[in-house]
C-alpha cells in the first residue's frame, strides 16, 4: 500500500521540517497549516513534489466544521489507499511562558484548545477511519513539561500532559494494528521556542530540521505500515537517534 502521512500544523518548525523530510523521501503527505502564508510559502518551496501533495488546507484545527470537511475530503480520495496512515500531531501554542494565575484566561482557554481539544477531536474522527480501513496510527508531538509539571508552564503544560493520556487512552482503545504513542521532540529553535525563551542564544539548540530528519526517519522505519511495537510509548527523541 502507497503510504501518506498527514501532518497537522505544518506551517512552520517542526511539522515545515517533516513534510520537507517526506517529500524528500517520495512518501505523500497531507498536511494543515493555520495561516495562508504559511501554506502559500510550503506550496512554493515543494513545487518540485507537486504530484506527492495530497490535500492540503489552511485554517484553524480547532474549527470542527472545517475539520470535519477537511477529513471528507481525505475520505474521498481519488484511491481507496489515499487516507494516511499517519496522523502527526504537531500544531502546538503557547501564549507565553507564565504560571497560571498570570496567564488571561482567554489565553490560556486557547492554549487548551490547541494543544488539547483538537488533537483530542482529530484523532477520535480519524481513528473511525483508520478502523474502517484497518490500519492507521497516530503520532502525538509532546513535550518535556508533559511528564514533570514544571513551573510556569500553565496550560500549556496541562494541555501537553493531557495529550499524553489522550495517547495512552487511544493506544487501549484501538485494536491492533492500529496504534498511537507520543513523543517528546526537545527543544528546538523556533517560533515557540522564542516565545518561551526570548532572551535564548539561537545556537544553543538544534534547529527543527535536525529532530525531523530523526523523527522522520523513524516514522519510516518502524511506523509507516505497522507501528503497533510502539502503540502506547511515550518516546523522547533519545529513544528514537
Ligand atoms: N520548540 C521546542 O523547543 C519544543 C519543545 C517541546 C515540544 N514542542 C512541540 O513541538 C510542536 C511543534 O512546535 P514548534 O516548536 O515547531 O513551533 P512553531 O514553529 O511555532 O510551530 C507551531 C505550528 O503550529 C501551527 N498551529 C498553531 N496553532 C494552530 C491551529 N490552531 N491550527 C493549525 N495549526 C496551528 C502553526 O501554524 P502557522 O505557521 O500557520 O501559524 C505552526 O506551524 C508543538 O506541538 C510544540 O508544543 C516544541
Amino acid at each position: 500500500m502507497k503510504p501518506m502521512v498527514l501532518v497537522l500544523g505544518a506551517g512552520s518548525g517542526l511539522g515545515r521540517a517533516l513534510v520537507r523530510f517526506f517529500l524528500s523521501r517520495n512518501i505523500s503527505v497531507s498536511c494543515l497549516t493555520r495561516s495562508k502564508e504559511s501554506l502559500t510559502s510550503l506550496m512554493d518551496e515543494s513545487a518540485d513534489f507537486k504530484s506527492l501533495l495530497s490535500a492540503t488546507a489552511a485554517f484553524d484545527y480547532c474549527d470542527r466544521i472545517l475539520s470535519e470537511e477537511f477529513v471528507r475530503r481525505l475520505v474521498s480520495g481519488k484511491e481507496s489507499t489515499d487516507f494516511p496512515g499517519l496522523a502527526i500531531y504537531c500544531a502546538g501554542y503557547l501564549s507565553g511562558r507564565r504560571s497560571l494565575l498570570e496567564t488571561p484566561v482567554e489565553d490560556a482557554d486557547r492554549e487548551i484548545d490547541v494543544n488539547f481539544h483538537a488533537p483530542l477531536y482529530w484523532s477520535t474522527i480519524l481513528s473511525r477511519h483508520f478502523l474502517e480501513r484497518g490500519v492507521g496510527g497516530h503520532l502525538f508531538i509532546s513535550s518535556g513539561v508533559a511528564s514533570t509539571l514544571r513551573s510556569s508552564w500553565g496550560a500549556y503544560g496541562i494541555a501537553k500532559a493531557g495529550v499524553e493520556a489522550l495517547s495512552t487512552q487511544l493506544s487501549l482503545d484501538l485494536p491492533a494494528p492500529l496504534f498511537s504513542l507520543s513523543l517528546n521532540p526537545g527543544g528546538m529553535i523556533t517560533r515557540m521556542r522564542q516565545i518561551a525563551y526570548p532572551e535564548e542564544k539561537r545556537d544553543t539548540l538544534p534547529a527543527p530540521e535536525t529532530i525531523g530528519d530523526k523523527i522522520g526517519r523513524f516514522c519510516m522505519e518502524r511506523l509507516l505500515g505497522g507501528g503497533r511495537a510502539y502503540n502506547g510509548r511515550r518516546l523522547t527523541v533519545g529513544d528514537i537517534a
